[in-house]
């Protein structure tokens, strides 16, 4: 590939919306039809992403970490698994919103200014109607945060089916240099590596095609690893499967 396929355009959030520079029908054909990365630039600002990160963590603090999934419910999970399929290594933390309004009205309120403005762009760039609520069959929305801690976390080479996803977001929720020293997610396009740990900064929404190959860099081995500490590299993801499927 001669051009680049990481595309950076900038973007805000207002009213609640996604407002983005780069028209959406472009967004959707770069990166369905082209399989580019585009990164939706300082959508969510510094002190909102931090606040949400730092919220959850706390939330989390508070709630033994479950040893299995809860694809109905909210939990957090410590994980140091090989995936069974894909052979995949990991160490990460999620942390798994299946029923925002579960929540702590306070966290609820935390949450629901990035999700909210995530599903209304969701839907626009995918045609689907995904609601925040467990449909009697079918897939459905899993709003989640993905924490790498500091000191090692990573998730190897692994891939998702392209439906019903279609695309992923990959949003940016720590600064690099202050929250964490490295990692980042590469991408296998078109037989190249992409790394685009240099172009996502706290804030940013990487829209990706769903069946690009992809991974999560190590986190610097030199940091001390700690499960109930923040340091380290968080975003928030925005799946959607069927846990039945
Ligand atoms: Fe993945």
């Amino acid at each position: 590939m001669i051009s680049s396929p990481v595309v950076e355009t900038p973007a805000r959030l207002k009213d609640g919306v996604i407002a983005t520079t780069m028209a959406r029908a472009e967004i959707v054909e770069r990166v369905m039809a082209r399989g580019e990365l585009v990164i939706l630039k300082g959508v969510f600002p510094d002190e909102m992403a931090t606040a949400i990160k730092t919220a959850v963590a706390d939330w989390g603090r508070g709630i033994d970490p479950a040893e299995v999934d809860d694809f109905a419910g909210n939990y957090h999970r410590r994980r140091v698994h090989v995936a069974r399929i894909q052979q995949a290594p990991h160490v990460f933390h999620d942390y798994n919103f299946n029923e925002l309004g579960a929540l702590p009205a306070e966290l609820q309120a935390t949450l629901r200014p990035l999700f909210e403005p995530l599903r209304e762009l969701y839907n626009a760039l995918t045609a689907h109607d995904v609601q925040f609520q467990i449909p009697a069959t079918g897939p459905y929305v899993h709003p989640q945060l993905i924490h790498y801690p500091s000191g090692g976390g990573f998730f190897a080479r692994h891939w998702h089916n392209l439906s019903p996803q279609k695309l992923g977001f990959i949003v940016s929720l720590s600064r690099r240099g202050r929250d964490f020293r490295n990692g980042g997610t590469c991408f296998e396009i078109d037989g190249q590596v992409v790394d685009t740990e240099a172009h996502q900064e706290i804030g940013d929404i990487l829209v990706w095609r769903y069946d690009h190959h992809h991974w999560v860099t190590q986190s610097d081995l030199r940091d001390k690893f700690d499960w109930t500490s923040d340091a380290g590299r968080w975003v928030a993801t925005f799946a959607y499967f069927d846990p039945k499927g």
